[in-house]
């Protein structure tokens, strides 16, 4: 199956080329000059960048893949959860390439391409090892779940954060300290070199036995300590607040994935989104998760928003043949746990 795959749900307008997982292209366009002065996403600005990109950025990803659009079986789109302009965007092109092309379109759930990404693989990759069921620690800007994905569709929340995501309380103490937007390869960066042990700040366990997280506390702390001591001009300081405070959140990440691993017995932690792309995040998942848990996550360029597991995603629901009919509308908000319900309702036999 070729595939193609779009993204524009959020800040990135991407599309890519998938064949049986294998991803032929990958083209990411990103908004952050456009985003930069304000700190966050504007959502109007996000649409109207989407607009102007994503016809160019599917052009490019045929190109790059070396495919025609009559080469393609399947056109897969983000459906939701995200901005609602955005999703629009993405999916009136899709629509109205499924259409003029006379291909199957089928709606995407953003979080479950965010899962699907560390089963993607370029053309030289042996393909990955990780099968279901499993636990997926799922960070990115707007979400951070903890799953437990029994089989492909099939997915339980066991926890999610009640305030701030984990990718938000990134951005948001970027801001604090003065970090140009997205704040989390911003903290990351002058992180390194930084004593992550020079400030406790606080940790959100919740109730132990569950899995919600909340990091507004976190981000209140921060607020606090810079107004108490302010760095300056110090940079050694300003790196061991930065190490300090992604510890506190990464830490907090760590213990509850694990924590929900040992809870249903699954031996598999998968980890995906943008935060996923986090360095500190990976080497102390793998540390704590020791011989018993095997952790899986996807390259770097498929943490953040991508066509291509938005395309592998829609892959497996096509070769289920699952499609979406005409009626397709966005979902801005979209439980996962309607995930199933959502596509079983419009299965069809392909075409
Ligand atoms: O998955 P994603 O691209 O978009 C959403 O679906 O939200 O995630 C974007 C988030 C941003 O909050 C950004 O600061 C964070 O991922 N992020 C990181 C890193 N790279 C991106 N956070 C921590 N460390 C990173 N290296
Ligand atoms: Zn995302």
């Amino acid at each position: 199956m070729t595939i193609l795959g779009i993204e524009s749900s959020c800040d990135e307008t991407s599309a890519a080329i998938v064949e049986e997982g294998v991803v032929l292209s990958n083209v990411v366009q990103g908004q952050v000059e456009v985003h930069a002065e304000y700190g966050g996403v504007v959502p109007e600005l996000a649409s109207r960048a989407h607009i102007h990109n994503i016809y160019p950025v599917i052009t490019e990803a045929l190109l790059r893949a070396g495919r025609q659009a009559a080469d393609l079986t399947g056109i897969a789109v983000t459906a939701g959860p995200g901005l609602i302009g955005g999703l629009l965007v993405g999916l009136a092109l899709a629509k109205g390439l499924a259409l003029a092309l006379q291909k199957p379109l089928i709606g995407i759930h953003h979080m479950e391409g965010h899962l699907m990404s560390p089963f993607l693989r370029l053309r030289h990759e042996t393909p990955s090892d990780c099968t279901f069921p499993f636990v997926a620690l799922l960070v990115s800007g707007g979400h951070t779940w903890l799953l437990h994905a029994k089989a492909f569709g099939d997915y339980e929340l066991l926890g999610q954060t009640r305030d701030d995501a984990a990718g938000e309380a990134f951005d948001k103490g970027a801001r604090l300290l003065g970090l140009p937007y997205p704040g989390g390869p911003a903290i990351a960066a002058l992180a390194n070199g930084g004593d992550a042990q020079a400030i406790r700040f606080p940790r959100a366990w919740l109730d132990r036995q569950r899995f919600d997280f909340s990091f507004s506390g976190l981000k209140t702390a921060l607020r606090t300590h810079l107004l108490n001591h302010p760095p300056g001009e110090d940079l050694q300081t300003a790196r061991d607040i930065a190490a300090s405070y992604q510890e506190a959140l990464v830490e907090v990440l760590v213990e509850k994935a694990l924590a929900a691993c040992r809870a249903v017995g699954c031996t598999r932690l998968l980890v995906a989104g943008g935060v996923g792309a986090n360095q500190r995040l990976r080497e102390l998942l793998q540390q704590k998760a020791g011989q018993r848990i095997a952790v899986y996550a996807p390259p770097l360029a498929f943490c953040t928003d991508n066509g291509a597991m938005i395309a592998l995603a829609g892959e497996v629901r096509l070769l289920r043949g699952e499609r979406s009919d005409d009626a397709l509308t966005v979902r801005p908000r979209w439980p996962i746990g309607e995930v199933a319900f959502f596509s079983l309702a419009k299965a069809l036999p392909l075409q």
